[in-house]
């Protein structure tokens, strides 16, 4: 990756983007994960978590439950609203952050947790050395990335030959590349790398049923719509060729890994 490229204007488009739609119905779609990767990491009352690029809080609302304090994160202000909404009552506090220059003091968390979210940071060695920053120094970073092979991942790839990758901008399918993070995680000091797949059984009552879902909730699809305009049913079509044979149920599996590190 160039190093002088910059950032701030994909950033800021970036902040733009995660805020449109209704991302409700995907949060539910991930909850599982959300789950899995807090039972990873166990936070104990006594401990203070990040959930960095929170979107409307699914790691928060699980740790907070634990009786642990809870500082949720997210670059879009449209989801913080919202995240902090649904979790008015609860030991979260809210900020408005980019995961590549986190606005929290040298080792003041004992836990940061990302959801499919510091996948999206532009700069995976900006990102992670922010959140080892942050971390107290044996303190846990535990993340969930989609793996490249499973539906998300493919997907992503089927996606990209209408919409590329910017240059300067990291694959996020590189975070479900176990010896891509784990080189990452090294670089950025971490140690003792744990890379565990899971499955999100995701059912819909057919292909377009599926698309229709993901304008509607995903806002990188809806971005991808309004980004190609007529030209997005043939993307989309493409997804729906990935996702099933028409009008017929489809049952795909969301592949992801839950990747845990010592800072
Ligand atoms: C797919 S959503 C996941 C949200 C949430 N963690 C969950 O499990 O539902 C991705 C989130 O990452 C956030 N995000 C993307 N880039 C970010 C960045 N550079 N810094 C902080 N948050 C970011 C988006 O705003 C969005 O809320």
């Amino acid at each position: 990756m160039a190093d002088e490229f910059d950032t701030t204007e994909y950033t800021s488009r970036m902040r733009a983007m995660w805020g449109e739609g209704d991302y409700s119905g995907l949060a539910g779609r991930v909850a599982p994960a959300a789950a899995q990767l807090v039972e990873a990491v166990a936070p104990d009352p006594a401990e203070r978590v990040l959930d960095l690029a929170a979107g409307t809080g699914n790691v928060a609302i699980l740790v907070s439950a634990r009786g642990t304090r809870v500082v949720a994160a997210d670059l879009s202000p449209r989801m913080v609203e919202v995240g902090r909404a649904r979790t008015e009552g609860l030991p979260v506090e809210w900020l408005e952050a980019d995961a590549e220059s986190l606005p929290l003091p040298d080792a003041s968390v004992d836990a940061v947790l990302s959801s499919f979210g510091v996948i999206y940071a532009p700069r995976p060695d900006v990102a992670l050395t922010q959140a080892r920053r942050v971390l107290v120094p044996g303190g846990t970073l535990a993340f969930t990335a989609w793996r490249p092979h499973g539906f998300v991942g493919e997907m992503t790839s089927v996606m990209r030959r209408w919409l590329p990758t910017p240059p300067g901008i990291a694959d996020e399918l590189d975070w479900g590349r176990e010896e891509v993070v784990a080189g990452w995680l090294a670089k950025a000091g971490f140690s003792d790398v744990t890379f565990r797949p899971g499955d999100l059984p995701w059912e819909f009552s057919s292909p377009a049923a599926l698309t229709r879902f993901l304008v509607d909730h995903s806002p990188s699809h809806r971005a991808a719509q309004a980004a190609l305009g007529e030209g997005a049913g043939e993307m989309f079509a493409a997804v729906e060729e990935l996702a099933g044979p028409a009008g017929e149920p489809v049952r795909v599996e969301a592949g992801y890994a839950v990747v845990t590190a010592v800072a």
